[in-house]
């Protein structure tokens, strides 16, 4: 038996180990009950008495290093993984902090919150009605007639017979009136509904409704109000200007355009080329109106407007297609 060609073989294996899975590999080679060594351990009982003493003894010798190195290897290999572990776990104060990713208003809560904020400076209050709606409330206390195309499937989104989602804030006017007194003087924000998706409209939109009734309340200070709202919200230059228009719960009606805030009024694409943008619909409040929630049209005169808010929003901040709102990327929305 050839010890020392056992040996090179043994320092051989053992000088291949590069990690700790080769380790375990040479180990089953080397020391496994099927390994080199117990073939040669195995091998000692063939031979004669005297040879068997010396050989048992040279092999238990080389069993007792390869032991020992392997041990060693062992021991370097979890050294170099913990060390491995610190420099991954070990912090470098130096380093420049890692900003977190903060969340941001959504932009039409931004603009509603502003117009608000305008609103209660002119001493108005917010009242609130809700998103589902009876037709009564919607339509009929609004002097909305049975054939409106409003009231038309196609536009109107209806739970159940005489139940929809409102498809504007002007049914929070009636409410309103129904259970105060004159003077009232408030605005209502919030989520209306429209079967309608495009460019410039989304099944779901914001208005802010406005109502002023008192006595004397005369067409002037719905001008008043609404010149002042337009120059805060977008410049004291902005010019605006009414245009005669129809709503069954206001006479006379009017909608209110601003210039252009794009083109400064010299026609572009998102005015169509007209140098103006619609903003709102507004007018003195019907007498009938009045009459259905027990107001006096001889005693009391009134205003309203109301506006869509996504509208506002996409003029102050040129936004050329209303879904950008509600598509929810993140891209998006953190520009604001
Ligand atoms: N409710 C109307 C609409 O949604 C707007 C409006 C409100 C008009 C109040 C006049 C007065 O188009």
């Amino acid at each position: 038996m050839d010890i020392n060609a056992l040996k090179g073989k043994i320092e051989q294996e053992i000088s291949s180990v590069k990690n700790i899975e080769d380790l375990e590999k040479v180990r089953t080679l080397l020391l496994g009950r099927k390994g080199i060594l117990s073939e040669y351990i195995d091998r000692i009982k063939t031979l004669d008495k005297e040879e068997r003493k010396i050989f048992g003894r040279e092999i238990n010798l080389l069993k007792q290093w390869t032991e020992e190195k392997l041990r060693e290897f062992k021991q370097f290999y979890e050294d170099e993984e913990k060390n491995r572990r610190e420099l991954v776990t070990w912090i470098d104060i130096s380093m420049p902090g890692k900003t977190p990713v903060t969340g941001k208003k959504h932009p039409i809560t931004q603009t509603l919150e502003e117009i608000i904020k305008i609103f209660s400076t002119l001493g108005f209050s917010v009242a609130e009605g809700p998103d589902i709606e009876s037709d009564y409330y919607n339509f009929e206390a609004l002097n909305i007639p049975h054939d409106h195309p409003a009231r038309d499937m196609q536009d109107t989104f209806y739970i159940k017979k005489g139940v929809v989602l409102r498809t504007h804030t002007s049914p929070v006017q009636i409410r309103v009136m129904e259970s105060q007194l004159p003077p009232v003087k408030i605005i209502a924000p919030g989520a209306v509904y429209r079967c309608d998706s495009d460019v410039s409209h989304t099944p779901m939109f914001h208005q802010v409704e406005g109502l002023m009734v008192d006595r004397h309340v005369r067409f002037s200070d719905l001008k008043g109000i609404l010149s002042i709202f337009i120059q805060e919200m977008f410049g004291s230059n902005t010019p605006l200007r009414f245009r005669p228009s129809y709503f069954p719960f206001t006479e006379p009606s009017a909608e209110v355009d601003i210039g252009c805030v794009i083109c400064g009024g010299r026609g572009c694409r998102v005015c169509k080329d007209t140098g103006w943008l619609e903003i709102l619909g507004s007018g003195m409040v019907h007498p009938q109106v009045f009459r259905i929630v027990g107001y006096d049209p001889e005693e009391v005169t009134g205003f309203a407007f109301g506006m869509g808010v996504e509208r506002v929003a996409m003029i102050k901040f040129g936004i050329d297609d209303i879904r950008q709102f509600y598509y929810n990327d993140i891209r998006f929305l953190s520009q604001f």
